[in-house]
């Protein structure tokens, strides 16, 4: 089985222009069925409780707050401190919302369980291989495993193919396809957003425009662009999606882009870990398919992200998780979040920003507004810390608990 989604991938990326973001063909596919198996398999989430985390600095979107109480209850956070069951003494500790996985691909149950351990009770996935088992995935009713969003079966042009998505060549997109119901088949199955592929070769520019307008006029929803070279941006830029995924490596956007991004108040989630895990692990980068013969760096990645940072783009927290797919290649859920946040923090953004870009912004830009925020009536997704991110961004690997909807997590992970 690993053979032959190993050579796919390698058929499809050594294609020219191909992408990092080629791990997800090689994903143990996954059913319905599977999903219940597993699901059955799990202990049962402790009791929600109506509970009060006291005297702890609590993060309020700018900084920390002095020592005090969070009060949740029935999932969400509340003012009403009559009736509490259960006390947390979270002195010498700081609180921050549930951290958001603005691009990841989680496959199953057991995923969603390792991404929730490490604080991660927001995962957005950026596609959708099979309607079915993307509906028992994000309806998974598990009260203690982070919510799961999911794009539709991503729209890839006939002359590309594209290793990360790969959806059966009655899925592709060609010059003839009805984009509208394309569009409608997605939202119809439940899809939070639309996911599109950039790509040389591939939906032609008018293709990329036409899913765009239909997702906003027709259903009021949003869309996001794979592009991870210049080419591909520029049509991801001109489409008007709402967030691009992935960053160009082989060359420096231009100010004039970054100038239309801006305007256009486009969002990016430039998943640096991907990045440097591919030009780190030449395991990796030789299963990608990935060459020298381009003009591909990783410093294209850090350059551009630090450029549109400057500039005020929004750049959020996203991964491309998709666990463990062959032997040697794991891009393992939840670790990966921290990791993105360093790799953020090392190009510009600041501690703030970096945890910003993982709670309240992504929550807004993906309009998310029952989370990313420690507010009265938010959804109670709470990580305890055991020391303060804003002083260095690497303590957000330093969990002491985790709640999900007020449900705390049985099996945190312990980073330090
Ligand atoms: C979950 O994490 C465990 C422990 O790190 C690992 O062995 C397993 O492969 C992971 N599974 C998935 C689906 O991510
Ligand atoms: C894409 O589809 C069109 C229309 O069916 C066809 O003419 C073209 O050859 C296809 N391109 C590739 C690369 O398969
Ligand atoms: C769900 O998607 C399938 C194609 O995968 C389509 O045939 C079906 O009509 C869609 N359902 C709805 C309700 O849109
Ligand atoms: C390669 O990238 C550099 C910027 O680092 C740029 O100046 C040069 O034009 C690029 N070359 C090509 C062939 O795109
Ligand atoms: C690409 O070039 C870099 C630097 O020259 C080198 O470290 C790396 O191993 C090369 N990768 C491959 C796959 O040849
Ligand atoms: C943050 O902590 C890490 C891990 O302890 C350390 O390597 C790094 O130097 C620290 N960074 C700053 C800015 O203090």
């Amino acid at each position: 089985m690993w053979a032959k989604q190993m050579l796919s991938c390698f058929v499809l990326a050594v294609l020219p222009s191909n992408t990092l973001a080629c791990l997800q063909s090689s994903q143990r596919r996954v059913t319905t069925l599977d999903i219940q198996d597993q699901i059955h398999a799990r202990p049962v989430p402790l009791a929600s409780t109506k509970t009060a985390i006291q005297n702890v600095h609590v993060f309020d979107g700018q900084g920390f707050t002095n020592p005090r109480s969070v009060v949740f209850a029935n999932g969400q956070l509340t003012a009403d401190t009559v009736g509490i069951e259960t006390v947390v003494d979270g002195t010498g500790q700081f609180l921050i919302p549930g951290l958001i996985d603005a691009h990841v691909h989680v496959p199953d149950i057991a995923g969603l369980a390792n991404i929730t351990s490490y604080g991660v009770t927001t995962a957005l996935n950026m596609a959708c291989r099979d309607y079915m088992a993307c509906a028992a995935l994000r309806n998974h009713n598990q009260a203690d495993l982070a919510s799961l969003l999911s794009a539709g079966v991503a729209a890839v042009g006939n002359g590309t193919g594209n290793g990360a998505l790969q959806p059966p060549p009655d899925q592709l997109v060609y010059p003839d396809t009805d984009l509208s119901q394309l569009v409608a088949w997605a939202f119809g199955n439940g899809s939070d957003y639309y996911k599109i592929v950039a790509k040389t070769g591939g939906l032609a520019q008018i293709q990329q425009d036409t899913i765009v307008s239909t997702a906003h006029n027709i259903f009021n929803r949003q869309t996001m662009t794979h592009a991870s070279d210049l080419a591909s941006f520029k049509q991801a830029v001109a489409s008007r999606s709402d967030g691009i995924q992935h960053m160009a490596d082989d060359g420096l956007l231009s100010t004039a882009i970054i100038t239309t991004i801006k305007g256009n108040r486009q969002f990016i989630t430039p998943t640096m870990s991907v990045f440097k895990y591919g030009y780190s692990n030449p395991a990796v980068f030789a299963f990608l398919g990935r060459t020298n013969s381009t003009n591909t760096t990783y410093a294209h990645v850090e350059e551009n992200v630090r450029r549109l940072h400057k500039a005020g783009v929004p750049i959020l927290a996203g991964t491309d998780a998709v666990g463990p797919i062959a032997p040697g290649i794991n891009l393992p859920f939840g670790r990966t979040l921290h990791e993105e946040l360093q790799l953020l923090n090392g190009v510009g953004l600041t501690p703030l920003e970096a945890l910003r870009a993982a709670t309240v912004e992504s929550a807004e830009w993906h309009r998310l507004f029952d989370r990313g925020e420690i507010k009265t009536g938010k959804r109670a997704d709470l990580v305890l810390l055991n020391s303060n991110p804003l002083l260095n961004i690497s303590n957000t690997q330093d969990i002491a608990r985790v709640w999900v909807g007020g449900v705390e997590v049985q099996d945190v992970a312990k980073l330090t």
